[in-house]
């Protein structure tokens, strides 16, 4: 995404979405991180919601899309014999997520000002919870590594990267984000997702699984993403479920 389109569209996606509502998710999101935001980790006084991850509109014309500091942690990253795809440090948009969700940067601390927007309660990283994902990313799912054919040609539990819905786009450069599955400004389907995971159908996307594997999913809540089930990859309990049924190595599992 360039500066030049980010400038383009910031002004369509804020008229759009005052029509759409979508503005309306933000705003009773936990992403509206200004002093009426609706969640406990909000600003003591500042009132704009965009600034938080986004320059104001008004500033220079080469001004960055993005409004914080990006973090440059050495984070360990998922590995696993059975993972054909090798993800790297982060790259992209997940960048952007994980200068919140990492938990090291404070969350005031923008680009556009010179001083940190002081947030309430006297917060100033995400505080510790299930949003923090620290920066130990090896039980969070894979990101930053090119969803490509020959990926999906070398494991047979991979569908085609072509096959992927709309909703679960990659990113310019052909690698799987934190945004393939989350939107930052659409709280809609929960957990901020691009899509509703009822009845496994996220993870469907992207993975062919076996009736059995189905069934059991089934059986945990509904869905292939029970709190951290799918996130959790390297869980004791994920290999175990999975060890008795399909083909014999199971990738992102
Ligand atoms: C919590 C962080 C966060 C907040 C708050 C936020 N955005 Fe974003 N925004 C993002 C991220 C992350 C991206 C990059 C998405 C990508 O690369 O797929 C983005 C991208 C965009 C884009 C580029 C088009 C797109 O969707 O990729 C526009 C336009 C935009 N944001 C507008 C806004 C406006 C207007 C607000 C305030 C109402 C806002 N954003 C608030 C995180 C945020
Ligand atoms: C400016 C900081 C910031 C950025 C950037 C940011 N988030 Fe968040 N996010 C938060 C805060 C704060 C919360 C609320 C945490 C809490 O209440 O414990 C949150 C909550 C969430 C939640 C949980 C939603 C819920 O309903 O509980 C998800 C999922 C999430 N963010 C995903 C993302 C993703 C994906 C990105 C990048 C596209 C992103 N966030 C970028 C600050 C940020
Ligand atoms: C392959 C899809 C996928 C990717 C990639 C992904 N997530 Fe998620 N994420 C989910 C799903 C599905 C949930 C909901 C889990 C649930 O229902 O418990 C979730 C939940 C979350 C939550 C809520 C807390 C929790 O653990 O339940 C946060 C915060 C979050 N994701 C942030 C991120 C960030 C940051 C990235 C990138 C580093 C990322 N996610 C990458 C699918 C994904």
């Amino acid at each position: 995404m360039t500066t030049r389109r980010f400038l383009m569209c910031a002004p369509l996606l804020l008229g759009a979405a005052t029509a759409s509502g979508q503005m309306q998710s933000i705003i009773d999101s936990p992403h509206n991180l200004s002093a009426a935001g609706p969640g406990a980790v909000r600003a003591l006084s500042e009132e704009q919601i965009c600034v938080f991850c986004h320059p104001p509109h008004q500033s220079a014309p080469i001004q960055p899309l993005w409004n914080r500091l990006l973090p440059v942690t050495g984070y360990a990253v998922y590995t696993s014999n059975a993972l054909d795809a090798e993800p790297g440090q982060p790259t992209g948009a997940s960048k952007l997520c994980l200068s919140c969700h990492d938990g090291t940067i404070a969350l005031g601390s923008v680009v556009s000002r010179n001083t940190t927007i002081q947030m309430a309660s006297g917060i100033t990283t995400l505080p510790p919870g299930a949003s923090n994902l620290g920066t130990d990313l090896s039980d969070d799912h894979p990101i930053s590594f090119p969803y490509e054919t020959m990926l999906a040609v070398r494991d047979p539990q991979l569908l085609n990267p072509d096959l992927l819905p709309a909703e679960l786009p990659l990113d310019s450069a052909g690698e799987l984000q934190c945004t393939t599955c989350h939107d930052a400004h659409n709280n809609w389907h929960g957990d901020f997702l691009n899509m509703s995971n009822a009845d496994s159908v996220m993870c469907r996307s992207c993975r062919r699984m076996w009736p059995a594997h189905l069934s059991e999913f089934r059986k945990l809540q509904g869905s292939c993403w029970t709190r951290r089930y799918c996130l959790s990859l390297s869980a004791a309990t994920i290999q175990l479920r999975f060890r008795w049924s399909g083909p014999s190595r199971n990738r992102f599992m």
